[in-house]
């Protein structure tokens, strides 16, 4: 397939404040680590609101949550993902002219990304108001290699004079969180978090360190530069700020290049932030520049070797695909001390806590095509599974654990319960995403050793939030994915995932029966076999709302008796619905944020009849309103499922550009990466048809027909299999590991090398 894929750019690019930000996170480099928003080196028009923005993934402060009213067991603090401190600042003046896009004349511009290379780029081809001529290019990295590292890159080419180059490089602590009080997405206040603790210049690098005001974190950074054609440095160390002068002598036609070197370490992840620091920079500095590039870009060929994906027939969604999966790994975290935000590292949105989206969105990609990050995704999880103890008897549960709807740190960050804390169905989402780990690699030392912990542990939350009522199991007052109606009884979607996670609970109790290390273990949490019947009970017993008129499941006991909000009513500008309806009248109504039913039918398939889910397709999609990033992809996958091609290519569409295109109008606080995470699942488990069970894997290929064809590869239990498909066969390549039952339409196939079966 030949297209450039690898490079998603825009030339002559629009510097309006709106575009700015939004192109601040749409080129923002991370490594999973650290997150630097894409800003212009050289600054903004005072006028510009702009949020220069340095995140650690994991790094937070704690800061007071507001409640209205004091009712036992709110959250009072919440964490806050932090504006660290600002490095990318560097300003460069031409023979004494400050270089400005908005000054002057811009002849050419260009910003891209390299998903091949693992860098981004901007080229600037600029006239200064008294007819300087300059070509300007930057390269930012977000090392793999070193996850601590980020370069920049500046090279300067004099076109029509020669003359002194002088760099105004920063190094600032003055730095604060984003805030917007009208938009809930965000903090809705400004606070300054971090105090700067010492800003210091040590052979020709400058330190500084910070602390946070109350969770008692510290981080260091250090900045250090080097610089062609050199004539002199100075250093200067202000109350807040360290600044680096370096002037240059540039020959017209020659280029001048800066290479900025930043480095961060924290204190949740070292003892020593300031020594660590000092190693840090010293082994970025001792490869050639070229060398850290070539690095990157090896790194970049073994995670592209396991995930990528193709599409030939629509250039546009390829390239979108292929941004959305570099965006995935730049927003995973890659230690026990962090996740995934929605927003990756890429904004400040949601604060930088981790919700359900890393386990039903995003995890799945890497459980089948890198499962060591997944691993590393629910080690995270175990080491908070105290904290969700405790939220557990913070929410009046005798036993068990509850995980928090949001947070960093472990503790529940969600300050409307309703449409946070209530969101049971994490435990079982959480469980599910295990459960998905262990089956794609058949992983049962790490079940034993983590991941039943914490699928038992949670799965006792279910047998005190829910009761026998009339011999069947209910769980009432919780609130299922959609959060346009909230606190009810019997979300179809919560108790469909609550079965297969209690069911999933007894099953992993009996494999791991008589093995020392999991006796220990349930010893410890104190698991008797009489709970481990009675999951099985109330799993057997379950109550899934049907309704027999519509051939439905209802989203809860009491969705139907609601009235449906006309969607055609409703006028543009009212969207999304959350900042201009009271909650009150959503919840009052027939109205979805986002898929709910219709995920459960995609998560736990097995539990309906087809009839069942595509009249409940047919009737949830005339009442969802999409507000949410999460659901478009989901109704493309069972539209794909339930063989309605045009809508699942339509569905597909929205979701793997929803950034690219800004769909949402809010990419300037960061990406989505939950829908990134979706727009994977469409390829693979909408129109490849993949399913993951006990029994094996199966496919059930479909291709669009704007496509010619479309390939994908995935790991299975040590195994790398690249799936092709096109308009007349299915093509399945053993490209490592050994050989694998799977099933394709139905019939199972021992794959050896390769397989090639009609459609
Ligand atoms: C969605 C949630 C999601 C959160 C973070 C909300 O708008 O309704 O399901 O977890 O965003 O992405």
């Amino acid at each position: 397939m030949k297209d450039n894929k690898a490079i998603y750019e825009v030339t002559d690019f629009k510097l309006d404040n709106a575009s700015c930000l939004f192109y601040e996170a749409l080129f923002h480099n991370a490594n999973g680590y650290i997150g630097v928003r894409s800003l212009l080196e050289e600054g903004y028009p005072e006028t510009y609101r702009y949020k220069r923005g340095q995140y650690i993934n994991g790094f937070y402060d704690i800061t007071k949550m507001k409640q209205a009213e004091k009712l036992y067991g709110l959250a009072e603090e919440k964490q806050t993902l932090l504006n660290v401190v600002d490095t990318q600042s560097i300003k460069l003046f031409i023979d004494g002219e400050a270089f400005s896009m908005f000054d002057g004349e811009v002849l050419s511009s260009r910003r891209w990304v390299d998903t091949d290379k693992g860098i981004t780029g901007r080229r600037v081809f600029w006239r200064s108001p008294n007819g300087r001529e300059v070509k300007i290019e930057i390269i930012r990295m977000a090392s793999f290699h070193q996850l601590s590292l980020f370069t920049i890159d500046y090279s300067v080419e004099p076109v029509n004079f020669s003359g002194d180059i002088v760099f105004e490089s920063n190094h600032q602590s003055d730095v604060a969180n984003f805030f917007d009080p009208a938009d809930p997405r965000t903090a809705e206040d400004r606070a300054d978090y971090l105090t700067m603790e010492s800003c210091e210049l040590k052979d020709e690098a400058t330190y500084i360190i910070s602390g946070t005001s109350k969770s008692g974190l510290r981080v260091c950074s250090c900045v250090a530069h080097s610089i062609s054609n050199e004539i002199e440095r100075h250093f200067f160390i202000e109350e807040k700020n360290a600044r680096c002068q370096l002037i240059a002598q540039a020959k017209m036609g020659s280029k001048v290049r800066l290479k900025k070197y930043a480095v961060f370490c924290d204190s949740i992840r070292c003892d020593d932030i300031r020594e660590q620091a000092a190693i840090e920079i010293e082994q970025a500095q001792s490869l050639p520049i070229e060398q850290l590039y070539a690095l990157q870009q090896t790194y970049m060929e073994n995670y592209w070797k396991n995930c990528d994906v193709d599409i030939d027939g629509d250039p546009e969604q390829n390239i979108a695909m292929r941004y959305n999966l570099f965006e995935l790994l730049q927003s995973v975290g890659k230690d026990q001390y962090s996740n995934i935000c929605p927003k990756g590292l890429s904004g400040e949105g949601y604060e930088g806590h981790y919700f359900w989206d890393s386990e039903m969105y995003i995890q799945p990609f890497f459980t089948i095509t890198n499962p060591a990050v997944s691993k590393k995704l629910i080690e995270y999880r175990y080491e908070t599974l105290d904290m969700a103890r405790e939220n557990a008897q913070i929410l009046g549960h005798q036993k068990g654990a509850l995980y928090p709807w949001r947070t960093i740190m472990g503790k529940e960050c969600s300050g409307y319960y309703p449409a946070g804390s209530a969101q049971y169905h994490i435990n079982g989402d959480i469980a599910h995403s295990i459960i998905a780990y262990y089956l794609a690699t058949g992983d049962i030392a790490f079940i034993q050793a983590k991941g039943a912990e914490i699928v038992f542990e949670t799965a006792r939350l279910w047998m005190d939030a829910g009761n026998f009522y009339k011999g069947r199991f209910h769980i009432n007052n919780v609130t299922g994915p959609d959060e346009y109606t909230c606190i009810v009884n019997n979300n179809y979607y919560t108790n469909a995932i609550a079965q297969h996670h209690l069911r999933w609970a007894v099953r992993f109790y009996y494999l791991l029966k008589g093995n020392a290390h999991a006796k220990k273990t349930t010893d410890r949490i104190m698991l008797t076999k009489t709970e481990v019947d009675d999951f099985k009970k109330a799993a057997d017993n379950m109550f899934l709302p049907y309704d027999k008129d519509l051939k439905i499941n209802p989203q809860d006991d009491s969705f139907l008796q609601k009235q449906i909000m006309p969607i055609d009513d409703i006028p543009e500008e009212n969207y999304p619905l959350l900042l201009n309806y009271h909650p009150l009248c959503l919840y009052r109504h027939q109205i979805c944020k986002q898929a709910d039913t219709v995920l459960a039918h995609f998560v736990v398939e097995d539990a309906q009849t087809e009839e069942t889910m595509r009249h409940s397709y047919e009737y949830y999609e005339k009442i969802t309103v999409h507000d949410s990033s999460l659901s478009t992809c989901i109704f493309s996958i069972m539209a794909a499922r339930l063989g309605m091609e045009e809508k699942a290519v339509d569905y597909f569409g929205n979701s793997a550009k929803m950034d690219l295109l800004n769909l949402h109008k809010n990419t300037h606080i960061g990406i989505h990466t939950a829908n990134m995470g979706g727009s994977y699942m469409v390829i693979v488990y909408g129109f490849a048809g993949f399913r993951l069970k006990e029994d094996g894997i199966s496919f059930s290929p479909m291709l669009p027909k704007k496509w010619r064809s479309y390939r994908f590869k995935m790991c299975y239990q040590k195994s790398r299999i690249l799936i092709e498909v096109n308009k007349t066969h299915c093509a399945f390549t053993l490209e490592e590991g050994e050989k694998k039952t799977i099933c394709v339409y139905g019939e199972e196939y021992c794959l050896k090398d390769k397989l090639v079966i009609d459609r």
